[in-house]
């Protein structure tokens, strides 16, 4: 197992997921990401405050921050023919200590239903367990947001319970589910799309 952190800094690697790739995100993605995520559609069933430019550059200041600071965090969703984002996939928090992080994604309504972030959250799932002292991935998802629930399920986590009233989105409380992924279950995982999750070497384009 390799814990890549160095002198506190983190590389985020560049990740294949099969006709797209994750890679960090950069300060010039902010007009990709206010694009998709101002269609209400992406952000009506989560806890995204209000939609704005700014908050688009918050998520990637955020993003740099914490992998600079040597904490996993969000990769952009890139596909290959311009390098754009549609979408985000990786870790919100995570606990070196207690071995745990939390996962969260979001993507372009027009990349729906494609098993994107299905293969996105796949090859995060395998950099967390292989490269990392990460027993559990964890996410926390707004009990109306069906979409999300499957794709959870899809990818071998399970409904642990309900958090009552949980956090007020846009001025409304709501009660969220609370998914778990134990590396255990992971494994069982394993062979499912090994073709998923391969580091791409710095310098290669897709
Ligand atoms: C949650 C979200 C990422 C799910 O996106 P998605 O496209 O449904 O998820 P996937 O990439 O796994 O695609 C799965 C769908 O593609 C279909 N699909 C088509 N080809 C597929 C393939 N080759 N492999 C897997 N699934 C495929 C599946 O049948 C499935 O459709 P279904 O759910 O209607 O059965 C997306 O709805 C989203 O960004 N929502 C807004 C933000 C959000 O809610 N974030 C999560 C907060 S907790």
């Amino acid at each position: 197992m390799v814990e890549q952190v160095s002198g506190g800094l983190l590389d985020p690697p560049r990740i294949d997921i099969g006709g797209a790739y994750l890679r960090p995100l950069r300060l010039d993605d902010v007009d990709a990401i206010h694009a998709y995520l101002r269609d209400p559609r992406v952000t009506e069933l989560t806890s995204f405050p209000v939609v704005s430019l700014a908050l688009a550059e918050a998520i990637i200041n955020r993003s740099l921050t914490r992998w600079a600071a040597g904490e996993p965090s969000r990769w952009g969703i890139a596909l290959p023919h311009d390098d754009q984002i549609v979408g985000t996939c990786g870790f919100v928090d995570w606990s070196r200590d207690h071995r745990w992080a939390d996962l969260a994604y979001d993507l372009s309504v027009a990349q729906w239903g494609q098993g994107l972030m299905k293969r996105a959250i796949t090859a995060a799932l395998r950099w967390a367990f292989q490269c990392h002292q990460i027993d559990r991935v964890q996410a926390f998802v707004r009990v109306d947001n069906e979409r999300s629930a499957r794709l959870l399920e899809r990818c071998g986590f399970t409904r642990e319970g309900c958090l009552r009233d949980y956090r007020v989105c846009r001025g409304r409380r709501y009660d969220f589910s609370i998914y778990g992924l134990l590396r255990s279950d992971a494994k069982a995982t394993e062979s499912l799309a090994p073709e998923i999750g391969h580091i791409i070497p710095p310098g290669r384009n897709t």
